[in-house]
């Protein structure tokens, strides 16, 4: 049976002190929390590298750490990320060349392999390396920032996937919370990030709580 998580994003905390909202997500009822690297390169926008990650896992130890690797060259951080204490891995198809080598080398630092689809990329791109990886991310807003307004076009991607892998594990991200989650859950997305719509919250926990309700059918 396929388990629903919701995996809060941390990209418009207060990043000056990401300790503080880390701990506040995962007593909110996190099941995990989703943490966007973005170099500058593959999106236009900085934010953090293995550094902060190694940092922020003694912080945390108990929460899966699923890293969003939004770089251009996503070979080049596996292993300062498995060091720095991540749970899964997950790259661009975009960014790549060779994503089954890729996954494996993920999978070989002793993570989980995600792989993620920017907005413009047909589904069936993933069709080969699918077996090979524990994630599909369907990004439902071209990636770079947080606040932008989720995609309901995506959702035809989410659908193929679910059909034609009942077992796998599919993750929405971008504009995702109450009143985007009902799209999310029908089309078969289980794993549910949603980043201003929690973090900007007046009562995190309350949202995380309808967002699973949401999706747990
Ligand atoms: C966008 C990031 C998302 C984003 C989600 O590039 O990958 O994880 O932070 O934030 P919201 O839910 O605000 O779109
Ligand atoms: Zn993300």
């Amino acid at each position: 049976p396929l388990t629903c998580k919701i995996g809060p994003s941390i990209l418009n905390a207060d990043l000056s002190n990401l300790e503080k909202a880390c701990i506040q997500m995962m007593d909110s009822g996190a099941d995990y929390l989703h943490l966007d690297v973005m170099d500058g390169h593959f999106v236009p926008n900085l934010t953090f590298g293995h550094p902060l990650v190694k940092c922020l896992r003694p912080k945390v130890p108990r929460a899966f750490f699923d890293l969003h690797m939004m770089v251009a060259e996503p070979e080049k951080w596996v292993t300062d990320m498995a060091d720095a204490g991540a749970d899964q891995y997950t790259f661009h198809i975009e960014a790549t060349d060779n994503p089954l080598a890729l996954a494996r080398k993920i999978r070989e630092a002793g993570m989980k392999a995600g792989i993620g689809l920017k907005p413009g990329t047909p589904v069936e791109e993933v069709l080969p390396v699918v077996e090979a990886v524990d994630m599909v991310l369907v990004m439902t807003v071209e990636p770079g920032f947080g606040g932008q307004a989720f995609m309901a076009d995506m959702m035809a991607k989410v659908e193929f996937l679910r059909r034609s892998f009942p077992h796998l594990d599919i993750e929405v991200d971008g504009g995702v919370g109450p009143a985007t989650i009902d799209a999310c859950a029908k089309a078969g997305a289980n794993m549910i990030v949603s980043g201003s719509a929690v973090v900007k919250a007046n009562d995190p926990r309350a949202v995380i709580s309808q967002l699973r309700n949401s999706v747990v059918k």
